[in-house]
């Protein structure tokens, strides 16, 4: 019986060797330790001993259960510690890998000045406005009291669709779109893409933007219109520069300027940039919104005046970088739109 139990030991011994999972490592423990298991087996043979070896071999027998159970525990801690490590190199996060490189873009500048410009007028309780590209005749330059002959109606300078459709030369349309649909009193801007037939160059584009703005109420003045449009050129170049207004021909205003600020490249000493005057090119029309306007519009010219203005964004994107070519503005090159 001594061999006996000794075999199983050794046997058992090799066997937790290769044992590589918790099931197997059961199925071992119930088949040499359980009710029906082989130590159990050898155990019932106690009987056939006699009462001087019963005792001695009782003893052996414990010893080698107890040798059993502490080496299947053994086995247990070791089979669970290794399971516990694979799981934990295998749900490991290595948290200091740099994340992956996503370029995030920003608005181009244009789209971030025209923002800048509707916020400023919407702070000033101006309406902001939306008005269509395609354009009818009569909204674009008759109800603007624009003569038959004036030379922007010309197929030349104008892309026309039909005879009484085109692409909108200027964002003036807007505002008579507004006077019809609200009437007086009335404060609102409208910015978008304005076409005309001109020869690409450092300045000039067939698509460009405008934004235009209006204001009719009561007792309005050029006072009005200056304070205005000194303050939003103020907010925009973030510092005071000096403005001119030179006087004009609009058709739908009267009187009519045209607004100057000084070169940001010199600071009105002269330089190559403005052709040595000291100021940066014309950046805006405006003028007492002209009465027969009003009344095309259903508004009553001897009750209200107002005044009005246009701006090309382009312009003042580029006089505000420092941009010397308004192609690039178009041209979508990232090597240009990453400065901004
Ligand atoms: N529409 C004019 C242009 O495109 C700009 C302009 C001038 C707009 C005077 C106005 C204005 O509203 O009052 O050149």
């Amino acid at each position: 019986m001594l061999e006996l139990l000794l075999a199983l030991r050794e046997e058992l011994e090799n066997k937790l060797k290769v044992v590589d999972s918790l099931q197997q490592l059961e199925e071992l423990r119930v088949g040499y330790l359980g009710k029906k298991g082989k130590l159990t087996d050898i155990l019932k043979g106690m009987g056939k001993l006699s009462p001087e070896e019963r005792p001695k071999m009782g003893k052996v027998a414990n010893e080698i259960r107890d040798f059993l159970e502490s080496n299947i525990d053994e086995k247990m801690a070791l089979l669970k510690a290794a399971i516990k490590e694979q799981k934990i190199k295998s749900e490991y996060v290595d948290v200091t890998i740099p994340k992956k490189h996503i370029e995030i873009g920003h608005l181009h500048p244009l789209n971030e000045t025209k923002r800048q410009l509707e916020e400023l007028f919407l702070n000033m309780g101006f309406k902001v406005l939306d008005g269509p590209e395609i354009e009818t005749v009569e909204n674009n330059f008759d109800l603007l009291n624009t003569p038959d002959d004036h030379p922007s109606r010309d197929r030349s300078d104008t892309f026309y669709i039909d005879d009484s459709h085109i692409l909108r030369s200027h964002t003036s349309p807007v505002q008579i779109r507004a006077m019809k649909k609200y009437g007086a009193p009335l404060k609102m801007v409208s910015a978008g893409r304005t076409f005309r037939n001109d020869e690409v160059d450092d300045t000039h584009s067939p698509m460009f933007h405008q934004i235009e703005g209006l204001v009719v109420d009561e007792n309005i003045s050029i006072a009005n219109l200056k304070a205005t449009i000194d303050t939003v050129l103020e907010a925009l170049f973030g510092e005071k520069l000096n403005t001119r207004y030179r006087p004009h021909y609009f058709p739908f205003t009267e009187p009519s300027f045209e607004v100057d600020v000084t070169c940001t490249k010199c600071m009105g000493k002269g330089c190559d940039a403005c052709n040595h005057t000291g100021w940066s090119m014309e950046l805006l029309g405006c003028g007492m919104v002209h009465p027969n306007v009003l009344e095309n519009c259903g508004i009553d010219s001897e009750k209200y005046t107002g005044f009005a203005f246009g701006m090309g964004i382009d312009r003042l994107v580029m006089v505000k970088h420092g941009i010397g070519n308004l192609r690039l503005l178009f041209d979508n090159d990232k090597r240009f739109l990453t400065q901004f």
